[in-house]
């Protein structure tokens, strides 16, 4: 590809490296709409802590809510979506 079209390519790769699929940002948005009011938008809240890279197994039990966490109803493909952008951040900040 022309050097000018990947210099522009990499410029509309965000600030924070993340692997941009269609799931990823599908769980973005779920993530800012429905869990960062709590989380934040990078799931690293300083009360609650970091739950980047929090497995599916983890995610597939917020239907039924944590200790203090409030029960909060996903589809799977909800919660795979959230998965997805969760384990983005981990990647992109190891
Ligand atoms: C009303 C605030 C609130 C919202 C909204 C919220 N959480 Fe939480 N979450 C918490 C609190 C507080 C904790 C830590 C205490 C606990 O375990 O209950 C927590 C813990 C967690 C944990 C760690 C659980 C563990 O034991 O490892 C995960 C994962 C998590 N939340 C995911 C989510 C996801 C995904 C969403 C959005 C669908 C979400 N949370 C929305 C408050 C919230």
């Amino acid at each position: 590809m022309p050097r000018a079209a990947a210099i522009l390519l990499a410029c509309l790769v965000p600030a924070a490296g993340l692997t941009d699929t269609p799931l990823v940002e599908a769980g973005r948005t779920i993530f800012v709409e429905t869990c960062a009011s709590c989380h934040g938008e990078t799931g690293q809240s300083v009360s609650i802590g970091d739950i980047r890279g929090t497995r599916l197994s983890t995610l597939r039990r917020v239907p039924n809510g944590f200790e203090q966490m409030p029960p909060i109803a996903l589809t799977e493909d909800e919660i795979a979506a959230i998965a997805a952008y969760l384990a983005a951040l981990a990647a992109a900040d190891p």
